[in-house]
């Protein structure tokens, strides 16, 4: 069942779970590295929960930020934070799935999005979704569940970071891929999907889009200077996310 984040506690846990080390050291440090530089860009942040990343596009010195979400709790949460720090950003209520008429961003951005799609169909409608955001040669970059996490051997270990993925015994075109973060007083289940990436990337050809390629994530220099890189090794030896790029034609 795809997780709701308009139930319950669900999007106040997304909130605490995103204080785990492991989202500052690897996820925002590779993808906003990789997003790099931002002065003078539209951007839009799809599917931008409560706003994690659509303030740091926006302070990172994109020109224009608007972020976007299906679930109206998360954009409530998001817009309480403008109005306590406002930073020019406007928050919407909007289906990635649908297509928006009438925008032209430069970039487009999507941190967990398509992790949520379980088979082609969505998938192609997300893609077309996706492409009517941005304008011809605008850039969208995602951070996203591993495909490979179903091949690694053996599988990874994630709890020393905080959470475990659980995984079927064997692997299949919508087989779930469960997340559980363990919180200080909760644990959050996120369920989702694998699609192997080859649908991705004909997926988003069939959108219009170019050039797709997949990067790897990267691994920050601890704040303190020592090197604690033996702790992430089994974060790093399988990686459960990865970062795609492509261009609108
Ligand atoms: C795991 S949260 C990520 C939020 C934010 N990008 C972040 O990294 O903190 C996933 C978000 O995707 C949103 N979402 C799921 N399907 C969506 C869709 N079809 N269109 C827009 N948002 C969607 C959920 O409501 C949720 O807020």
């Amino acid at each position: 069942m795809t997780t709701d984040y308009n139930e319950g506690e669900v999007a106040q846990q997304y909130q605490q779970a995103k204080k785990q080390p492991w989202r500052e050291r690897i996820e925002a440090y590779s993808f906003l590295r990789f997003i790099g530089d931002l002065t003078n860009k539209t951007v839009v942040d799809m599917a931008c929960g409560e706003g994690y990343f659509t303030r740091r596009l926006r302070q990172g010195g994109a020109a224009k930020v608007v972020g976007f979400d299906v679930s109206d709790r998360m954009i409530e949460l998001a817009r309480a934070q403008e109005a306590s720090n406002p930073l020019g950003i406007e928050y919407i209520v909007h289906d990635a799935r649908e297509v928006a008429l009438g925008k032209d961003f430069d970039l487009g951005v999507a941190a967990w999005l398509l992790v949520y799609v379980r088979e082609r169909q969505e998938l192609a409608q997300m893609c077309r979704g996706i492409a009517s955001w941005l304008r011809p040669g605008g850039r969208f970059v995602t951070f996203t569940t591993n495909p490979d996490l179903y091949s690694f051997q053996p599988r990874g270990d994630y709890r020393r970071y905080g959470f475990e993925i659980l995984l079927e015994d064997r692997v299949y075109e919508g087989a779930p891929i469960q997340w559980r973060a363990h919180l200080d007083d909760a644990t959050l289940e996120v369920e989702n999907y694998y699609l192997p990436i080859s649908t991705y990337e004909s997926a988003f050809r069939a959108a219009g889009f170019r050039d797709f390629q997949v990067r790897a994530l990267e691994l920050s220099p601890a704040d303190d200077g020592v090197d604690d890189r033996e702790y992430w090794a089994e974060f790093m030896r399988a990686p459960p996310a990865v970062i795609v790029e492509t261009i609108k034609g």
